[in-house]
């Protein structure tokens, strides 16, 4: 009977040895788990800033069918001044160095159709009088954000635009802008 109770506690006590080096390994796993998770958060936190900061600051694209449109040769268009293109629905603004941008000629208020005043360079919506600046930036709300734009490529000295690409954004930026 003795020898069967001091046969039991011996195994009682491997048991105990057993689970008591298991805590130690389990908190040496749980810490490596948490560094790993740690340096996947900071990776991930690294790559969303760095994708705000290089990819156009909040920019988002919508794509129908590619359709490009030409709007002529780059000489025909004199800096500082914005021409309407009422059947691809954008206006091709030349910036004063010389850079291009088009622009949707939808209020990003609520959708109405904007128009160009010459003597103050500006875009003005006839429905609730916000303005937009000549690269489409808002110089006076209730519209929320930018005019959105459609990326331009120069072939062989020939503007066109891609009307099926339109890109959203939050505020003019210089990388909008395409040059010769
Ligand atoms: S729709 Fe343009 S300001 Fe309201």
């Amino acid at each position: 009977m003795k020898k069967k109770k001091s046969k039991g506690l011996k195994e009682k006590d491997t048991i105990e040895e057993t689970k008591g080096s298991s805590p130690e390994s389990r908190r040496t796993f749980l810490n490596k788990l948490w560094k790993g998770l740690a340096i996947l958060a900071g990776v991930e936190f690294t790559a969303v800033i760095f994708g705000f900061l290089f990819s156009g600051k909040g920019e988002r694209k919508s794509y129908t069918p590619k359709q490009l449109i030409e709007a002529g040769p780059v000489n025909s268009f004199e800096p500082n001044t914005v021409t309407v293109f009422r059947g691809g629905r954008f206006y091709l603004t030349r910036l004063e160095d010389g850079g291009f941008i088009a622009l949707s000629l939808r209020c990003t208020h609520l959708g109405c159709s904007i128009e160009w005043e010459e003597d103050k360079k500006r875009f003005i919506c006839p429905c609730h009088s916000s303005a937009f600046t000549m690269n489409g930036d808002v110089q006076n709300p209730p519209a929320p954000k930018a005019l959105d734009y459609y990326p331009i490529t120069i072939d062989k000295g020939i503007i066109k635009v891609d009307v099926g690409t339109k890109v959203e954004r939050e505020r003019f930026s210089k990388n909008q802008i395409v040059y010769v």
